[in-house]
């Protein structure tokens, strides 16, 4: 066993934490202020060939692995998490699953301009009424002629309105429930595709999240991922990947809140000394950085499983349940180091700690985690 990561990947990390601190960092308050996205940010990360990180360069990808991208989710979180999730989303939930069920086509057509960076891939599975019941989805596509019409409303989705290509799910046969379900590629500016409500958040708040709206909207049967009825198993499996995503975003999170901390443990004074000096703090602060180590390790295991072939699904789940609870308590821990300062906007660990909620909510709450892995557990 080599818990060393190679030159590449450290080569990898210096290029994002570089970018990071450059072109992120410098607005990442102002932007979460104003619940502003920032194409431009987006558009820097694909000269990188950040947005494409995984797929092989026929595809538009540089080529790399999945440790590489959990990397980059996480060096960009560290600074800002709406910068990581909007990269993840886009490669974990709208890239993801063109690579693993398009044809060659599609691929062409769909993968690689999302690898390139030419646009932004969302995923829509959400609906009003069936959020960790996914299977519970209303939206409907009823085969016509030469194609499909969907109707019906997903909520939620990140890097909605922004991206360009959606993958999209619906029941092409509403009676067999999930096995009913399959999976479209829907463009933006398809008549009949519309964008609902953005969401005002806690956090994440320079990630756009938009209702998609779809009335009699036609498709052609050339955007029909994978085969019919298939769809409840790519949108399953895209999360099993997705939700190690949502790991890193929660590391990077965590470990930016710890490295503030640390930071103002050493500088801030009380009763004559740096309050890093008092156990009280100083053990605080190894605690977190225990687990922020140990969800790290989890983390890259699930991507280095994932890039080996092997099962990664039980591996994702652990990640993300145990990432996302750590990123709660370390910037809260990180806010509690920082005292009345840290409850305000003069620093980032406020921000640290609202963006680190949805850690525990999104792709799948901690709960259904749990209920993920347990099963893992009690089959057979
Ligand atoms: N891989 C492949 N197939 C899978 C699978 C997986 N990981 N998980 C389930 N399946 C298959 C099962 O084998 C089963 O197949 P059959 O019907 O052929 O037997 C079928 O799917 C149904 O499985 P279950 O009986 O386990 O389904 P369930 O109804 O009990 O639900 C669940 C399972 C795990 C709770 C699932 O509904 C779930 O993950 N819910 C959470 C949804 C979620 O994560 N949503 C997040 C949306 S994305 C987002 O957050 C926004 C964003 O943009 C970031």
């Amino acid at each position: 066993m080599n818990f060393q990561l190679t030159e590449e990947h450290e080569m990898l990390r210096k290029m994002v934490r570089d970018f990071a601190k450059k072109e992120v960092e410098p607005t990442a308050a102002e932007r979460d202020e104003e619940e502003r996205f920032d194409r431009s940010i987006f558009n820097k990360m694909a000269e990188l060939g950040l947005t494409g990180i995984p797929w092989p360069e026929a595809y538009g990808g540089i080529g790399s692995d999945y440790l590489s991208y959990v990397i980059a989710v996480e060096e960009l979180s560290r600074v800002c998490a709406s910068t990581g999730v909007t990269l993840s989303a886009h490669t974990s939930l709208a890239s993801w699953p063109l690579y693993k069920f398009g044809t060659e086509e599609q691929k062409q057509k769909y993968l690689k301009p999302l690898a390139q960076g030419e646009k932004i891939g969302a995923y829509g599975l959400t609906e009003p009424s069936s959020g960790s019941d996914a299977g519970a989805m209303k939206t409907t596509a009823r085969k016509d002629g030469g194609g499909y019409i969907l109707n019906g409303t997903k909520i939620f989705t990140t890097n909605g309105g922004e991206a360009e290509i959606y993958i999209v799910f619906a029941l092409t046969d509403p009676e067999l429930k999930h096995k009913g379900a399959s999976a479209f590629i829907v463009e933006k500016g398809t008549p009949g595709f519309s964008f609902g409500k953005k969401e005002k958040k806690l956090g994440i708040r320079s990630s756009p999240t938009l209702e998609l709206i779809f009335e009699n909207c036609w498709v052609p049967k050339d955007n029909l991922l994978g085969k019919e009825g298939e769809g409840f198993k790519i949108a399953m499996m895209t999360l099993d990947g997705g939700r190690n995503g949502i790991a890193a975003q929660a590391v990077g999170i965590a470990q930016g809140a710890l490295d503030a901390a640390v930071n103002y443990a050493k500088e801030r004074e009380q009763f004559g000394k740096p309050i890093g000096r008092y156990q009280g703090i100083s053990f605080k602060l190894a605690d977190m950085a225990t687990k922020v180590e140990a969800a790290r390790l989890l983390t890259y295991q699930a991507a280095w499983l994932e890039g080996a072939g092997q099962p990664y699904g039980k591996a994702s789940a652990i990640s993300k349940l145990f990432a996302g609870d750590t990123a709660m308590q370390v910037t809260t821990d990180a806010v509690q180091v920082f005292g009345g300062y840290g409850y305000t906007k003069d620093y980032p660990v406020e921000r640290y700690m609202r963006d680190a909620k949805i850690t525990q909510i999104y792709e799948g709450t901690n709960e259904i985690q749990r209920l993920v892995i347990s099963r893992y557990l009690l089959k057979n």
